[in-house]
């Protein structure tokens, strides 16, 4: 074949092929909102098609005989069959699987589980794999929200029966008082006095716990040198800890500051030093720790360790939860004689502890101590 020709049947053939590809880009268009099955069967219908467009074109130009272009249209015409039926089998195979896909989405949306599809194209089980995975999230987005709002109607509850109890005490003193028949009116009074300032500690956790809900808790940030923080919450417990025959020490590395709002601090620090007292039976060591945290130079970690024995592992996960306290009932009255800051709380004071250190970008978490002796929070501060 000369050169001429074959740069001759070359142009003819892209140009006949350009036309059966632009009428096939046309059909697609027309049809583009049709299953992927019909789409599959124009892209093989094309390709065979443009092989025939050419081959019309050059017997056009007499290249090729009449007899030649006749057996060209036979094999062609089957082709143009096979081509179809193998693009219609695989169309119907895509069909398959992405209803498969779309099954998945559909038991998704009413909260069933389907295990992500393992067959079809590669995007496709990728795609069935990142639904798997939105549903593993969703799900358990439901389940933290619906946890949330059922700590939130128990601690409705809880509050409720807090106040009421309470409440009934301080009407039955005062009563007894306006009557005449108590007959010890100075131990009452300290009773009510008593009474009263449990129930305006409560509802002063209520009204920071809102804050730091709302996310509306100011920090005023300054440096804060925690032995004199440590140091002066120790001071404070003391009574306490007297009290219980609970002996309070420990440790602060010497010079270690970190910018933090000193009142918020120093309530984390005191919140927790009440808990381990009271978890600590008589005779037993309460201990505070601060050190710079190991592997970690910027930041501090404060300790606070007690004997209560051990907690549950199950109930770890639940100490900082608002208004959890375990499997104990709900408080009781404040025993008489006890020291204010003593009494039981309402669940508040470790969910408080939490909201004020994340609020300074820290963490809290708990352990055991070994051999079940105690347990000891763990505040982590950026310095
Ligand atoms: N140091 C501790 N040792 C053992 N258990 C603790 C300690 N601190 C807290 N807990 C448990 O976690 C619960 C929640 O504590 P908290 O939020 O301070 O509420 P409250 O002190 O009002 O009960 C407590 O009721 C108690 O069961
Ligand atoms: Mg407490």
């Amino acid at each position: 074949m000369r050169a001429v020709d074959a740069i001759l049947i070359a142009l003819v053939a892209a140009g006949a092929g350009l036309g059966v590809g632009l009428v096939g880009l046309l059909v697609a268009w027309l049809t583009r909102r049709w299953s992927i099955r019909w789409q599959l069967t124009l892209v093989a219908t094309v390709a065979v098609l443009t092989v025939f467009g050419g081959v019309l074109a050059i017997a056009w130009l007499m290249f090729l005989s009449g007899h030649d272009l006749q057996v060209i249209t036979v094999v062609t015409s089957i082709a143009v069959v096979v081509a179809i039926l193998v693009a219609l089998t695989i169309g119907s195979a895509v069909v398959r699987w992405s209803g498969a896909v779309q099954l998945q989405v559909r038991e998704m949306a009413h909260g069933g589980h389907r295990e992500p599809s393992e067959s079809g194209p590669r995007e496709l089980r990728a795609l069935s794999v990142e639904l798997a995975e939105t549903q593993r999230r969703l799900e358990e987005a439901g389940a933290r929200e619906a946890r949330l709002e059922e700590s939130r109607r128990e601690l409705i509850s809880w509050v409720a029966h807090d106040l009421r109890t309470p409440l009934a005490g301080l009407r039955a003193m005062a009563e007894a008082l306006e009557d005449g028949i108590a007959a010890d009116p100075h131990r009452y009074h300290t009773r009510i006095r008593t009474e009263v300032e449990r129930l305006a500690r409560l509802v002063d956790d209520l009204f920071e716990l809102s804050r730091i809900q709302a996310g509306a808790l100011t920090l005023a940030q300054e440096p804060v040198l925690l032995g004199d923080l440590v140091s002066e919450a120790i001071a404070g417990a003391d009574p306490v800890a007297r009290e219980r025959q609970v002996h309070l020490g420990g440790q602060v590395e010497a010079g270690l500051e970190i910018t933090a709002d000193p009142a918020s601090l120093s309530r984390v620090v005191a919140n927790l030093l009440m808990n381990a007292i009271r978890h600590t039976p008589a005779d037993g060591t309460v201990e505070v720790h601060c050190r710079p945290a190991p592997g970690d130079v910027r930041s501090v970690d404060l300790s606070v360790s007690d004997g209560c024995g051990g907690l549950d592992p199950g109930d770890m996960e639940r100490v900082f939860d608002l208004g959890w306290q375990g499997s104990a009932a709900r408080t009781p009255a404040a025993p008489e004689g006890t020291h204010g800051a003593d009494s039981q709380g309402a669940g508040f004071g470790l969910a408080i502890v939490k909201g004020l250190v994340e609020a300074h970008r820290g963490m809290v978490w708990v352990e055991n101590l070994p051999a079940a002796t105690g347990c000891r929070f763990h505040v982590r501060l950026p310095a």
